[in-house]
């Protein structure tokens, strides 16, 4: 069965547990953060004081998905504030084989992420290195963007790409129920729903994408 993320992203910041005991009580599989330092990503939201503030209020799996440069230093304090699993964007690492290491020297799940024009050979000498590829399907920056239709391609590729390795295959931006269809049928292990999933019904949202076949 296809696994659900949440994306905080689009969460109600003016009353943020009232969301996450709702996601707690909802088929969510782990909740997706989103941290965008305005370098890497034109947008900024938060830092590890927050998911640290986060982690004191929940025990759902922090999946944090790091779209900053210079990732290598913030891993520590990401990981110390309760990250269950760190992902980090290939194009802003100067020594990506060393940084999933390092994720994974403090017990953390290790992610790497490609933008929507990023080429799948940026992974080639990691595959034996990483838990979980992100393939983002939207230009990573905002919520409720237009899934890119190319990416579908991109999903399978990666898909076949892992073979029988055993990386989770995570899809991000633009999910609504039709995409969510699109990338469960490309190969997609987890899907990030941030705008889909707190339009309206949060726990009705997660429930229609889990029953995707
Ligand atoms: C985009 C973020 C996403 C975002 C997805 O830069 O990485 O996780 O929250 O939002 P939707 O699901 O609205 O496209
Ligand atoms: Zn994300």
């Amino acid at each position: 069965m296809i696994k659900v993320a949440p994306s905080l992203l689009s969460a109600d910041f003016t009353d943020l547990k009232k969301d996450i005991k709702l996601l707690e009580s909802s088929e969510a599989d782990m909740l997706h953060i989103d941290i965008m330092d305005g370098h890497f990503v034109p947008n900024i939201t938060f830092g590890p004081d927050q998911v640290k503030q986060l982690r004191k209020v929940t025990d759902m799996y922090f999946d944090v998905h790091l779209m900053i440069n210079e990732p290598e230093k913030y891993i520590e304090a990401f990981a110390e504030a309760g990250s269950n699993l760190i992902t980090v964007h290939a194009e802003a690492a100067h020594h990506l084989q060393r940084l999933i290491h390092t994720i994974k020297s403090y017990g953390v799940a290790a992610g790497v992420s490609l933008n929507p024009a990023t080429p799948l050979c940026m992974l080639d000498y990691v595959l034996d290195d990483v838990d979980l590829i992100l393939i983002m399907s939207v230009n990573p920056g905002y919520g409720g963007q237009k899934f890119i239709p190319a990416m579908e391609d991109k999903i399978r590729q990666t898909k076949r790409m892992i073979g029988e390795r055993e990386i989770l295959l995570e899809v991000d931006g633009g999910i609504n129920h039709q995409t969510a269809e699109l990338a469960i049928h490309a190969g997609a292990d987890i899907l990030v729903a941030g705008s889909y999933t707190f339009h309206g019904d949060i726990r009705n949202n997660i429930k229609s994408l889990k029953e995707i076949k």
